[in-house]
């Protein structure tokens, strides 16, 4: 059996790439990827490989609440296990994440609780960390704060700019993520 799952991205969508090619392994048919960004590189991604799509722009809608219902009514038609966060640039209201309790999960390029929010690379260096990463977590109503599911760390060079960094991080993005995604299956 197929776990159902619905990608949220808004940008380039690399981590949905390595979920598109992970997902037998996983164990997972992508039953809909939905951008909030028309011009999404991810939307290409998933129309290549026959996955249903559909762009909801948030600045389209009049408040978050009339955004939010749109995006819950498409996600309600499918019913999917996980709810899977990928690059998704837009923060989710308590309302939203409260309708799907303990289902929805994100890829964060730090070692949470370092650095929530933005420009995580550039502030890790800044910190003078010497090891760095990413982290996939629980999405609650707490920017980046939920229960973490799997991290994977690497060491900061000392030639290692935001740029390099940032490089090194995302490729093991694509190796946690279907596994983290693949562990949380498992459990259920
Ligand atoms: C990744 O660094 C992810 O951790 C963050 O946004 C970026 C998305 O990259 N949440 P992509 O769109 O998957 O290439």
């Amino acid at each position: 059996m197929l776990y159902s799952v619905v990608v949220l991205i808004s940008g380039y969508g690399s981590n949905l790439q390595s979920i598109i090619d992970n997902a037998n392994d996983i164990g997972i048919k992508i039953d809909c990827v939905i951008s909030n960004k028309k011009n999404a590189y991810g939307i290409e991604r998933a129309k290549k490989n026959n996955i249903k799509t559909e762009i909801i722009e948030n600045n389209k809608f009049e408040s978050k609440f009339q955004f939010e219902q749109k995006l819950a009514e498409i996600i309600n038609k499918i019913k999917p296990t996980l709810i899977i966060l990928a690059g998704f640039m837009y923060i989710l209201s308590a309302g939203f994440i409260n309708q799907f309790k303990d289902k929805i999960i994100n890829i964060h390029p730090s070692l949470l609780p370092k650095f929530k929010g933005l420009n995580t690379h550039k502030r890790a260096l800044e910190a003078g960390e010497k090891i760095h990463g990413a982290s996939v977590h629980f999405v609650t109503n707490q920017v980046d704060s939920g229960r973490i599911i799997m991290q994977k760390s690497i060491k900061i060079e000392k030639n290692d700019d935001f740029k390099t960094l940032a490089k090194k991080v995302l490729i093991e993005e694509h190796i946690l993520y279907p596994l983290a995604i693949k562990k949380i299956l498992k459990n259920l």
